[in-house]
């Protein structure tokens, strides 16, 4: 029994040395001090032993024990730093390294710049926002706008019929009906949206963004609306663009105006883009027709307001001197990249 404890301690012990990982190293410790290693058989031998033999044998069985529980110890706690080392080593980062994956940050269309840039504007003027239905009824879009069904002025507009009540709206006016048919006066408002014509050149597109605005109240003049949008301008582009207003026409307005400012690319010498007069057409406006307000409830006689409308896309053309309308719905990066 003695050889064999010698013997079991020398083979424990020279197959823990040759054990390369944690894993091998546990069956090592299964084999010779597990319920069925060879540990156990000779301790069940034990039982065998004379009885004054015992003691003596029990005390070499524990000593061979210990010398291999703490080989096996030692040599698992070695092993243990290895692996630790390791992996350590394997997982670790070169935070001196260049980065690979460098994100652009996106930016905000120019579009919805100029959108902003309006609504800024027109805020701190005391205008609210709000936004309206794309689809819209013959009712808001045309008839509270002083444009029956056989009235002439609807050939201004080519407009997409969803069916014979329903249009795609052909501009953001409908919203000032829609508004004035359901908010007590003071309104002012300010309605940027996507409107719908069949137009398509470098300079039109049949889907293209408006803002219209709205001011109701009581003694609301002509003078209120030069003022607003002589201020509006102004702020937009510079302090010295000039601002005309010239008569025109529109159903829903009474008297109507439009709107030029000095050209953007000559400053008003005369150039191509305005065709040699030094002034760009950029918004229709008015005071808002008696028959509209009466129209949508509201007494003209107690009250009177003025509107205007123009396209965004315009006013982005001309600010930033975009050649072709198309250019801001491209997306192409290269083209968008400039105006962040
Ligand atoms: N709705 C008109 C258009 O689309 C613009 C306009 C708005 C004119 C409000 C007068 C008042 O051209």
């Amino acid at each position: 029994m003695k050889e064999e404890l010698a013997k079991i301690v020398q083979d424990a012990l020279s197959e823990a040395k040759k054990a390369g990982t944690l894993a091998e190293m546990n069956d090592v410790r299964v084999k010779f001090l597990g319920k069925n290693g060879a540990m156990t058989a000779v301790l069940k031998q034990l039982n065998n032993v004379p009885k004054e033999q015992k003691p003596e044998m029990g005390k070499l069985v524990n000593s061979a024990r210990e010398q291999i529980e703490s080989a096996f110890i030692g040599k698992e706690k070695a092993l243990r730093e290895a692996e630790l080392n390791a992996r350590l080593m394997s997982e670790r980062i070169d935070v001196t390294l260049p980065s690979s994956d460098k994100r652009t940050i996106g930016a905000l269309h120019p579009l919805t710049i100029i959108k902003n840039e309006i609504i800024d504007i027109f805020t701190t003027f005391g205008f609210s926002v709000a936004e309206g239905p794309e689809v819209e009824l013959d009712y808001y879009n045309f008839q509270l706008l002083n444009i029956p069904k056989d009235h002439p002025a609807r050939d201004m507009a080519d407009t997409f019929y969803v069916d014979e009540n329903t249009v795609l709206r052909t501009h953001t006016s409908p919203m000032q009906a829609r508004i004035m048919t359901t908010t007590p006066p003071p309104i002012r408002v300010l309605v940027p949206g996507k409107v719908y014509r069949s137009d398509d050149d470098a300079s039109h597109s049949p889907i293209f963004n408006q803002i219209e605005g709205l001011c109701v109240d009581k003694k609301i003049t002509l003078g209120d609306l030069k003022g607003v949008l002589t201020a509006f301008v102004e702020k937009l582009f510079s302090r010295n663009t000039k601002v005309r207003f010239r008569p025109s026409y529109f159903p829903f307005t009474e008297p109507s105006v439009e709107v030029d400012v000095t050209c953007t690319i000559c400053g008003g010498k005369g150039c191509r883009v305005c065709k040699g007069t030094g002034f760009l057409e950029i918004l229709g406006s008015g005071i808002v027709n008696p028959k509209v307000l009466e129209l949508c409830g509201l007494d003209p006689s107690e009250y009177s307001g003025f509107a205007f409308g123009f396209g965004i896309e315009r006013i982005a053309m001309l600010k930033f001197g975009i050649p072709h309308i198309k250019m801001l719905y491209e997306n192409d990066v290269r083209f968008l990249k400039q105006f962040r």
